[in-house]
């Protein structure tokens, strides 16, 4: 991270809860590559969230070193951003606590991630779960972050984050700097391979998504087996085609035009060519990440060592946010 006053600051992270998926790489990691020339970046492992839902400890850890690894095969340089791990920064659950303060059961509520998630784990609706949105505008918040980028998925949780900022601004002013989602036009929402009217996503059957480090073979098969519909015309039409729709959508992100273009280029094919279009566009663009990672977890204590000095300069970062809360709050300062 370069010391520009100009530059504007850009944070985002994703879940070290088991693989990471096509839907995260898409819909944020590919963003957080191709924005991260222009902002001051800190892309965090954001383990504590993933608490909210039960962990194996060992594969939490093998998680967490793997996503930071991933971060840098993605094409993250860990020498311009900062790449660090939430629970390394004691000033993310501290500022999380007092934003706790300032938001609303009511508001936490609303949340539909919460309303999903407690849907699913029944068993465990924790506390931590209902309040994961004020730990998430914590994160962002603690920076003076300015740009945001992530998948639609997370849209609620970053407007939350903008309530949250204005109404303490209001309270104490020039607290927050009030952040911006990026949150792309197309391709925001990878769904399901085999429920596309799902979202694509980790906690689902394997069958189901496209891991980031699926081998070839595996990307292919899991591609044959999506479900399209029992029509033969390929067009975009997420409403009555999202199996369709959804594969063009995978496909124009990698190749950087609209799903309506992909569609046109592949007029007159069949559903067959479809598929093998988007897995072989989707193992082009894993392939180089996979080698990348593969080496880089050939050498663990390189990671730890990128981890430790980052979390040092976020935590440095972290403190002067909160040392002007507390301040500002009127806690007592020695
Ligand atoms: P997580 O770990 O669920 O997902 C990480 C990122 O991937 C995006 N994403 C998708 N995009 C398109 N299609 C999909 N199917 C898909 N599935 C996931 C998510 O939108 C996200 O950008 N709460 C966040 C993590 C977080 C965070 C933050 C993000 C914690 N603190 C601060 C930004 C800023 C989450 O659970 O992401």
């Amino acid at each position: 991270m370069e010391a520009s006053e100009a530059r504007k600051t850009l944070f985002s992270g994703i879940q070290p809860s088991g693989s990471i998926t096509l839907g995260n790489y898409i819909g944020a990691l590919r963003n957080f590559v191709l924005l991260s020339e222009q902002y001051d970046c800190l892309f965090c492992v954001v383990d504590l969230h993933a608490l909210t839902v039960r962990q194996d400890p060992a594969a939490l850890r093998r998680n967490t070193l793997s996503l930071a690894a991933l971060y840098i095969a993605a094409g993250l340089d860990p020498e311009k951003n900062l790449i660090y791990c939430q629970s390394h920064v004691p000033e993310h659950a501290e500022l999380a606590w007092i934003l706790n303060c300032f938001t609303y059961m009511g508001e936490l509520s609303r949340m539909t991630q919460f309303k999903d998630k407690s849907a699913r784990h029944q068993d465990n609706i924790n506390a931590g779960l209902f309040t994961y949105p004020s730990l998430m505008a914590a994160d962002i918040l603690l920076y003076q972050t300015h740009l945001v980028p992530v998948g639609a998925d997370q849209k609620q949780h970053l407007e939350l984050t903008r309530d949250i900022a204005t109404r303490m601004n209001g309270l104490y002013p020039g607290l927050f700097v009030v952040p911006e989602p990026y949150i792309p036009k197309t391709s925001a929402r990878i769904m399901s391979l085999s429920e596309p009217t799902r979202k694509m996503s980790k906690s689902d059957a394997e069958d189901s998504y496209i891991a980031v480090l699926d081998p070839p073979d595996v990307i292919r098969r899991k591609f044959r087996r999506a479900v399209t519909d029992s029509e033969t015309e390929i067009r975009f039409d997420p409403e009555n085609k999202p199996g369709v729709s959804n594969l063009l959508s995978i496909l124009a992100a990698l190749d950087a035009i609209t799903p309506e273009e992909e569609a046109a280029k592949l007029q007159g094919l069949q559903y067959g060519a479809l598929k093998e279009a988007a897995s072989e566009a989707v193992i082009a663009a894993l392939s180089p990440i996979q080698e990348r990672y593969q080496a880089l977890m050939g050498d663990k204590q390189y990671i730890q060592d990128i981890l430790k000095a980052n979390a040092e300069r976020a935590h440095y970062l972290a403190q002067k946010t909160l040392r002007k809360v507390y301040k500002k709050l009127g806690l007592y300062q020695l």
